[in-house]
């Protein structure tokens, strides 16, 4: 009697246990990028790396993702004397024991000497992002970007421990060109920098000629460089203050405004973004460009998504889709997954936005 109880519990607990193992997974409530890289924790005891940026959008879950893995981390920022861009990367899990912050300005040649001393892998994802107009796009956007690079380049190529460098460039290097894209775009696509230059797209300029930069300074000084070229990143903030994109995509959910005259969105999760940039770096065999894209959609079907995960936000009623139907085209998954990018599903990055969005008072719903 007493044991057939026990055997009833047990059966209940299993049952409970498959039950809501079943219920996570498939109600996606761990993103894919962070439930398939736990086999690969700690791979980074004992090593150290470096990611300029550090208290950016993306790098800050660069950060936090290499501290999980077991990873020293050096991370630059602009100025050590300012809490918001330094108190949210103290407090990772790990920070204590294997995080330094060190000063660094793209602007300055030999600025990252000390931080990339020892270091095994440089994650240079430093740059400036904006879609604004600008008054001096040389000043604000082109040297930082092409210049900088060139100098956090320069200072990499002095490491003897080095092993490689994972240079974030874009989508912006990709596809921007006089053909428009269209069928499958893959890694074998380059930006034209006349036509950015010509129709003034400055950030995408930016991003073209700081990664042809890059390529052809590390050919001509021996340094492996893999490349990360991100869509639209969409995901979680860790950092307090809202970066270029994410504020963007915050006034595209809350008034419709388009963040893409065309309506089309290529989207990835910024977790899967910080993923890929370890891969590239974990993976001996990676090389050259990889595209990293989750979702190419239209604003029509964000708006879909949104309306049935927060039909509070109205998107049925108060917006009519004005966005022209220009073709659509897809991005190659192919090398990404290769890597082993795993991507996360649309929806589960549109909710985590938009709850982190609420949970850090940028957002009322
Ligand atoms: N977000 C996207 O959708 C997206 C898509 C594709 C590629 N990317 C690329 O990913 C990288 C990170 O973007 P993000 O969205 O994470 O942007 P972010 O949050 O604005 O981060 C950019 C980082 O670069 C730093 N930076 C800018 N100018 C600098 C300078 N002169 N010296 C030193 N540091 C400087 C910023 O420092 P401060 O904090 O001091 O300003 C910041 O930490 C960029 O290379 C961007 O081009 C982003």
């Amino acid at each position: 009697m007493y044991l057939s109880i026990l055997n009833c519990l047990d059966l209940v607990f299993w049952f409970a246990f498959l039950v809501t193992r079943s219920f996570l997974w498939r109600n996606l409530d761990f993103p894919t990028s962070l439930r398939s890289t736990t086999s690969r924790q700690m791979a980074g005891e004992g090593k150290v790396v470096c990611v300029t940026g550090a208290s950016g959008y993306i790098a800050s879950w660069l950060v936090k993702l290499l501290l999980d893995h077991g990873y020293t981390v050096h991370a630059t920022v602009r100025s050590l004397d300012d809490p918001k861009k330094t108190e949210h990367l103290l407090a990772l899990d790990g920070a204590k024991e294997r995080l330094s912050l060190f000063e660094a300005n793209l602007s300055v040649e030999g600025s990252f000497d000390s931080a990339f001393n020892g270091c095994v892998c440089v994650f240079h994802t430093a740059s400036p992002v904006t879609f604004a107009s600008l008054d001096d796009p040389q000043m604000e956007l082109l040297d930082p970007a092409v210049k900088g690079t060139l100098n956090v380049l320069k200072s990499a190529a002095k490491v003897q421990s080095l092993k490689r460098v994972v240079f974030t460039s874009s989508l912006a290097a990709v596809i921007y060109g006089y053909k428009p894209p269209s069928g499958v775009v893959d890694e074998t696509w380059f930006s034209d920098p006349v036509f950015c230059e010509q129709t003034k797209l400055w950030y995408h300029l930016s991003k073209t000629l700081a990664e042809t930069a890059a390529v052809n300074f590390s050919k001509e000084n021996g340094l492996d460089l893999v490349v990360i070229n991100p869509g639209f990143v969409i995901g979680p903030i860790l950092q307090p203050t809202l970066n270029f994109t994410s504020e963007a995509f915050m006034s595209f959910i809350e008034t419709g405004k388009e963040v893409f005259a065309d309506g089309i969105y290529m989207l990835v999760d910024v977790r899967d973004i910080a993923i890929a940039h370890i891969l590239a770096f974990e993976k001996a065999e990676a090389n050259g460009r990889y595209c990293i894209v989750g979702d190419v959609v239209r604003s029509s079907e964000i708006k879909m998504i949104l309306d049935k995960l927060y039909p509070d936000l109205g998107f049925s009623q108060r917006y009519k889709d004005k966005c022209v139907e220009a073709q659509l085209y897809s991005i190659s998954k192919v090398k990404a997954e290769s890597l082993g990018v795993d991507f996360t599903p649309l929806e589960v990055s549109l909710r985590d936005t938009i709850e982190s969005l609420k949970e850090k008072k940028f957002m009322k719903l």
